[in-house]
C-alpha cells in the first residue's frame, strides 16, 4: 500500500495507471478514525475494482466555525493498518494547504431543497464544503466507481445529484449503515461520548424503529403519526436533544406529504459533546433498510 500525501505525487502515480492494463479504479472517500463502517465500503471497492484509493482527509471547508473540525478524532498509524488489512493500494493523505492553497476561491455550492433543509439547514455551507472537495478528489482520483455509506443520506442525495448535474463520470455506490450490536449507528464522533451518553445514543435507532412502526400502521396517511413517534422516543431520553425529525424522498428530500415509498426517516439529536445523525430508508419495494450490525451477514 502507498502513502501519498501530495498533489503531485498522486497525479504521478494515478497517470501511471492509465492505459497500464489497471483498469477500474474504486474510491473511497474518508475523513479517518476508521470503523467498520469505512471498512466495508473499502472492502466493496477491494472486490470489485482492479486499483483501490482511499483518502484520509478532515476537510476544513465542511466544517462551521462552532463545529468540532479541531477535536476532530485522529489515528493515521491505525487507519493505515486497516486500510492495508482491507487491501487498499494507494491513501492519500493531503494536508489543508495541499487541498486549499493560498488564493483557492472557487467551490462547488449546491441549490435546492437537497440544500436548504435538515443537515444543510442545520450547518449553512456544510454541503458546499463536502461537493468542492469531493468533486476535487474525484478529478485527482478518476475512479470509475467511489463509495459511500447511507449512513450520511443526504450527502449521498447531494452528490448523486452534483454527479448528474455536472456530468462526472464516476458511478457512486450506497452501501448500508453499518451498526454497533445495540443499533447504534458507527460514526467517528461516537468516540465524544462517555459510558452514560453511550447508552443513551441508541435514542436515534430506538426513535427510528418506532418511526417506521408507525410508518408501516399508517401507510398512505399523513407522516404526523411517523413524526410524533419519532420525536416521543427522543423526548423520553433526558440526554438528548432533538435537532429534527423528518420522512422525506431519500433522493430530493422533499417533505413526504403521504406514507408510501420511497421514503426516508432521518432523525439527528445532541447526545452529551456529541451530534449524531441516523436514518433508515424504505425502498421502492416497500423493504425497510435499517443498515447492518458489524461482524453479521
Ligand atoms: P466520513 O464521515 O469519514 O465518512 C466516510 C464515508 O464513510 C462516508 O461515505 C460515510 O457515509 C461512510 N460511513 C460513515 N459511517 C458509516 C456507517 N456507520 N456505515 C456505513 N458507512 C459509513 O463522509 C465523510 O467522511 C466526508 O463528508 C467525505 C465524504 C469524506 C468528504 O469530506
Amino acid at each position: 500500500m502507498r502513502v501519498i500525501a501530495t498533489i503531485d505525487e498522486l497525479v504521478g502515480e494515478r497517470a501511471g495507471w492509465a492505459g497500464a492494463g489497471t483498469g477500474a479504479v474504486g474510491f473511497v472517500p474518508t475523513m479517518g478514525y476508521l470503523h467498520a463502517g469505512h471498512l466495508s465500503l473499502a472492502e466493496r471497492a477491494r472486490a470489485e475494482n482492479d486499483m483501490v484509493v482511499a483518502s484520509i482527509f478532515v476537510n476544513p471547508a465542511q466544517f462551521g466555525p462552532n463545529e468540532d473540525l479541531a477535536s476532530y478524532p485522529r489515528d493515521l498509524a491505525r487507519d493505515l493498518e486497516r486500510l492495508e488489512a482491507a487491501g487498499v493500494d494507494v491513501v492519500f493523505t493531503p494536508t489543508p494547504e495541499q487541498m486549499y492553497p493560498a488564493g483557492f476561491s472557487t467551490y462547488v455550492v449546491p441549490e435546492g431543497t437537497l440544500n436548504a433543509r435538515l443537515e444543510a439547514a442545520v450547518r449553512p455551507g456544510h454541503f458546499r464544503g463536502v461537493c468542492t472537495v469531493v468533486l476535487k478528489l474525484f478529478n485527482l482520483v478518476r475512479p470509475a466507481r467511489a463509495y459511500f455509506g447511507q449512513k450520511d443520506a443526504q450527502q449521498v442525495a447531494v452528490l448523486r445529484r452534483m454527479v448528474a448535474d455536472l456530468n462526472v463520470p464516476v458511478e457512486l455506490r450506497v452501501l448500508p449503515t453499518m451498526r454497533e450490536a445495540d443499533g447504534l449507528a458507527m460514526s467517528s464522533r461516537n468516540s465524544y461520548l462517555g459510558p452514560e451518553d453511550r447508552a443513551a445514543a441508541t435514542v436515534l435507532i430506538r426513535a427510528l424503529r418506532a418511526g417506521a412502526a408507525a410508518f408501516d400502521a399508517n401507510r398512505d396517511g399523513p407522516p404526523d403519526a411517523a413524526l410524533a413517534a419519532m420525536r416521543t422516543v427522543v423526548a423520553d431520553e433526558p440526554r438528548a436533544t432533538l435537532d429534527y425529525a423528518d420522512v422525506c424522498d431519500p433522493r430530493t428530500f422533499a417533505p413526504l406529504a403521504t406514507l408510501r415509498s420511497p421514503a426516508l426517516l432521518a432523525i439527528a439529536a445532541r447526545v452529551g459533546p456529541a451530534r449524531l445523525i441516523d436514518n433508515v430508508v424504505l425502498d421502492e419495494s416497500g423493504d425497510w433498510n435499517m443498515g447492518r450490525v458489524a461482524g453479521e451477514n
